[in-house]
């Protein structure tokens, strides 16, 4: 779908429908809303009266208009109470509109702007709901796709505002065309999303956007010492990639942010296997690694200043007759031995070498993300992202990267007493750390090995995948932190 910016006034944009958003208890006694029940014979003041439309967040009326306009039909969406409102808001309405509107066959609307934010942000936000609004997960449905025939939203705004919303609209369109390339790749079954094909999705963005891409394989591996991934991949047939894409600004910069993301493409569990229930969900185990390809992608076509290195470990981990085994004892890269009690806890093995990579390579700041343990979805449920850091000023400014993304993170505790439960008798430390604090004892592992660079982890297990269609997002991978991780360094 394309997204224009238009200055004309709203009754004479020709378009399927018209979306116009109504505070909650709001009368159209003033402003737009007036005109606009004038000119459809006070439709609207009824709606309102008759308690049919109450302008409460993510509630929405359909009608056909008969008035002065050359919208043909009329989405009235709610915005929730006026002193709550926020630019994350604006972006569910207009994907709660394009996905109505979808199915009511639309192939055209418009989107009225009138929430009196910042005109380019709130573009953006617009811009970025209805895209990720209408990514649909039924690439192998051969029969009932969802049909769309939608082609273009048209976002009204005034003339002074023309500009801010066309660079609005194109920051936008970039975040959103990336972050459902994510989506498709982490949607991809494990048959198809192999560490190979991880690989040949990140040469397909560095030739498309110019980045460039460095794949190691294991041997490369076995050679910079590399025995944590190495040990998870060696129960595979299917070979690992270390895929690394790097970013270079025009003039030359002395940070260096590495962007870190699991890579698992199917997680069986390896000997520790997991049940079988659910187990098909375990082709997510890669979003991660998907997101911080997605994420470079928009990065290279938004040009920050400072060199970014997006570096994606990808294996599966499979039981097969040359995989690990609970008591293994493997060295990483960084010389730390680790005993590997549960081989399952792949995640953190994987990330434990690539960090030490990502500092090899030069990075000044680290943010890890991965599917890394079920613990944080008991912790927060599918609605925050768990970050934790060894550095608070860095964990700070990641947070509010998020925030501006209307992303919801939430920050764990990662104090040395956690440390006590990954100590291993054998080996300089132990894969897993028991019931307790899952998610902070699976961090914890991982910050063994970025040593002193400032770093993030986030744990995205709970919230890169929604398990139920919403009224503005498809069932299926969220693309979680593509927002967050493009808002931090661009
Ligand atoms: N990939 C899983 C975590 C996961 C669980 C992701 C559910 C998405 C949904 C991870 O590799 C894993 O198996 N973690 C274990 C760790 C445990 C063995 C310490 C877990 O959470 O059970
Ligand atoms: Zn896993
Ligand atoms: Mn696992």
């Amino acid at each position: 779908m394309e997204v224009k910016a238009d200055s004309r006034k709203f009754y004479e944009i020709e378009c399927d429908a018209l979306a116009v958003s109504v505070f909650e208890g709001e009368k159209p006694e003033s402003g737009v809303l007036a005109e606009l029940d004038q000119r459809i014979g006070g439709v609207l003041t009824s709606l309102i009266e008759t308690g049919e439309f109450i302008g409460k967040a993510s509630e929405s009326a359909y009608v056909h208009s008969t008035g002065e306009m050359k919208a043909r039909r009329l989405l009235l969406l709610g915005a929730g109470k006026r002193d709550e409102f926020k630019a994350d808001n604006v972006r569910r309405m207009a994907g709660v509109a394009a996905r109505t509107l979808r199915g009511k066959k639309a192939r055209t609307f418009a989107f009225l702007q009138r929430f009196g934010l910042d005109a380019s942000e709130c573009a953006q936000a617009a811009t970025e709901g209805a895209l990720l609004a209408l990514f649909e997960p039924d690439k192998y449905h051969t029969s009932d796709k969802t049909e769309s025939h939608l082609d273009q939203m048209m976002i009204a705004t005034d003339g002074n505002e023309l500009d801010a919303t066309k660079t609005g609209i194109e920051r936008g369109r970039i975040i959103a065309e990336a972050t459902n390339f994510g989506r498709e790749v982490i949607n991809e079954p494990s048959n198809v999303m192999t560490p190979t094909e991880m690989a040949s999705k990140a040469a397909e963005v560095a030739k498309a956007y110019g980045l460039t891409l460095d794949v190691l394989d294991e041997d490369q591996m076995r050679e910079l010492g590399m025995g944590s991934l190495l040990g998870v991949a060696q129960g595979s047939a299917e070979p690992a990639k270390l895929i690394v894409l790097s970013y270079k600004p025009k003039t030359k910069s002395d940070e260096t942010v590495a962007i870190v993301g699991k890579g698992v493409t199917f997680d069986t569990g390896g000997i520790s296997i997991k049940p079988a229930d659910g187990m098909e969900k375990m082709k997510y185990d890669m979003a991660g690694g998907a997101t911080t390809i997605a994420a470079m992608r928009a990065i290279a076509q938004l040009k920050p200043s400072v060199n970014v290195l997006g570096i994606v470990p990808a294996t599966e981990n499979m039981p097969g007759g040359r995989a690990q085994r609970p008591g293994d004892v493997v060295r990483a890269m960084t010389g730390k031995t680790i005993e590997v009690i549960n081989t399952d806890a792949e995640g953190r093995l994987i990330l434990a070498d690539a960090v030490a990579y990502a500092r090899k390579l030069g990075a000044t700041k680290i943010v890890d993300l991965a599917t890394l343990t079920g613990a944080v979805s008991i912790a927060l449920g599918d609605v925050y992202v768990a970050i934790l850091g060894n550095n608070q000023e860095w964990i700070d400014t990641v947070i509010a990267a998020a925030k501006k993304s209307g992303e919801k993170f939430w920050q764990l505790p990662l104090d040395k007493e956690y440390r006590e439960q990954i100590k291993s008798e054998i080996a300089d430390i132990k894969n897993v750390g028991g019931r307790k604090a899952g998610t902070i004892t699976g961090a914890y592992f991982i910050r063994e090995f970025v040593e002193d660079t400032p770093w993030v982890h986030l744990d995205i297990a709970g919230t890169a995948w929604n398990e139920s269609t919403k009224p503005y997002l498809a069932i299926g991978p969220t693309g979680v932190c593509v927002r967050t991780l493009v808002n931090l360094v661009c």
